[in-house]
């Protein structure tokens, strides 16, 4: 074997980590902006096949007794009548549970019971997937979401996240090294921190880290949290299958008025993510059994996989929810409260507590 083939042999075992070519790309901006997105057709024709929505029910009659008068324990679905409720139920158990069916929340001999934790969850996901709908319409227009967005005909929905758990030591003298310079796939297998959820979709601390005056009065923002931001644009454009170019301008990645349009609706995603975390899936907490929860006893929570699974839009947009309008109102105003669940209570906001120091300390001047 001579030189040359050795050289090729060499070539193709370090192209073996890229992607099989060939690749599109797509101008999105000014020319000469480099505002584009590359596309792999291959990967691109997977992820269709994987976010097709199922085919919608036939709509109930609105006629006859609502499901309030007839069942006992129905406490957001009340003013559906009974033919439209059924539907509800069956449209859930498609979405969520097809496998394990009504049983997967309810107790056979009781379908009023509410010892199951499923059934209890269940409810607080209704009245979520209602807020969803109807209160972050700046996020989810009209296309909305509806329990199969998140759950994809599984129970628990394949993208959720926990807090990793701090190695003994984390906080000595070696520093906290935040999860950091090992490669992680929230993070798009980068080095940069590996959670960069607990401080941005769950605490609000700052995600913007541009200077915006002239040095050396100008950035207080350390190297550090700029790697925060940049774990969380990591995870922001691996969960939508684009590049950052989608939003930004590279040439100035703060600048709101060189930013696209997609930009603002990340903007209030992150937000809506946030809320769903704290008002809706902290306070589930100790409804979920043990086996349910992260390495450090915290409940799965919502990041942007959790509904886009790798496409700029959910399910590319499909419009299921509005097949559901039950699901586009905020039932009853009691609703929330009856839900069987408290508000979030400082205990549930523990969590909080462990952020990194390196993102809620601001960095020292100079
Ligand atoms: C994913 C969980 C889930 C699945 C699966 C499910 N249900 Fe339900 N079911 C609920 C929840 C939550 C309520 C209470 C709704 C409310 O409070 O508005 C409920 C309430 C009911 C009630 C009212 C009982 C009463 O007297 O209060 C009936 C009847 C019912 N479901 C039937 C079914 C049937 C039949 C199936 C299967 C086709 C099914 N459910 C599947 C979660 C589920
Ligand atoms: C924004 C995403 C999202 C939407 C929309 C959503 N869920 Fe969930 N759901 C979650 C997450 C996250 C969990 C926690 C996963 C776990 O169980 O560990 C969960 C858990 C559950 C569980 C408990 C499953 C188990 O076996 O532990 C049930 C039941 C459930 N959801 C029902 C529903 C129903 C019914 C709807 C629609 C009315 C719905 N969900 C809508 C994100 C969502
Ligand atoms: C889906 C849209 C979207 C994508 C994709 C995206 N970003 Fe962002 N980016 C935002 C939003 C929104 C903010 C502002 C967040 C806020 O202020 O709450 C932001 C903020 C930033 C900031 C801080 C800007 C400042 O003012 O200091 C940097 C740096 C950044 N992004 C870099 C990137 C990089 C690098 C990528 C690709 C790995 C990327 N972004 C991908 C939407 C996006
Ligand atoms: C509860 C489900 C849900 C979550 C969580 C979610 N999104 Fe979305 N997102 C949607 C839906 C639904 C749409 C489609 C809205 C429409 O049709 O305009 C959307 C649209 C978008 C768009 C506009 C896409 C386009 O091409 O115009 C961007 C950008 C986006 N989301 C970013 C994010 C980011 C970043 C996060 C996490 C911080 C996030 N989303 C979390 C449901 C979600």
């Amino acid at each position: 074997m001579n030189r040359i083939h050795l050289a090729l042999m060499g070539l193709s075992v370090l192209l073996a980590g890229c992607e099989r070519p060939p690749v599109d790309t797509v101008q999105r901006g000014y020319r000469g902006t480099g505002m584009e997105q590359v596309y792999n057709p291959r990967l691109l024709a997977e992820q269709a096949a994987n976010n097709e929505a199922p085919a919608p029910l036939e709509p109930a009659s609105p006629d006859g007794p609502k499901a309030s008068q007839v069942y006992q324990n129905v406490q957001v679905l009340g003013n559906q009548s009974v033919a439209e409720f059924s539907r509800t139920m069956v449209a859930m158990t498609n979405w969520v549970a097809p496998k394990q069916g009504c049983v997967h929340c309810h107790n056979a001999a009781n379908f009023a019971d509410d010892s199951l934790y499923t059934k209890v969850v269940a409810r607080r996901m209704l009245v979520m997937t209602q807020k969803i709908n109807s209160d972050w319409k700046s996020h989810v227009a009209k296309t909305g979401v509806t329990c199969f967005t998140c759950h994809r005909g599984e129970p628990v929905p394949k993208e959720v996240w926990f807090q990793p758990l701090m190695p003994k030591g984390a906080n000595d003298f070696a520093g906290n090294k935040a999860g950091q310079n090992a490669p992680a796939d929230s993070v798009g297998l980068s080095s940069l921190p590996n959670d960069p959820f607990t401080p941005f979709l769950l605490g609000d601390e700052n995600i913007r880290v541009a200077g915006t005056e002239a040095l050396p009065a100008g950035n207080r923002q350390s190297t550090k949290q700029a790697e925060w931001t940049y774990g969380l644009m990591m995870h922001m454009s691996k969960s939508l299958g684009v590049n950052c170019t989608q939003c930004h301008n590279t040439r100035s990645l703060g600048s709101w008025e060189n930013s696209s349009p997609p930009r603002l609706s990340a903007w209030h995603g992150i937000r809506m993510a946030r809320e769903l975390n704290l008002e809706h899936m902290v306070p589930l907490t100790s409804t979920f059994p043990a086996n349910r929860l992260g390495p450090g006893g915290d409940v799965a929570k919502v990041n942007c996989a959790t509904c886009h699974q790798g496409a700029h839009k959910p399910l590319y947009g499909a419009e299921m929810a509005k097949h559901h309008p039950e699901l586009l109102m905020t039932a009853m105003p009691a609703a929330t409260a009856a839900s069987g669940v408290a508000t979030v209570t400082p205990d549930d906001l523990k969590a909080l507590e462990t952020l990194p120091a390196a993102v809620t300390k601001p960095a020292a001047p100079g």
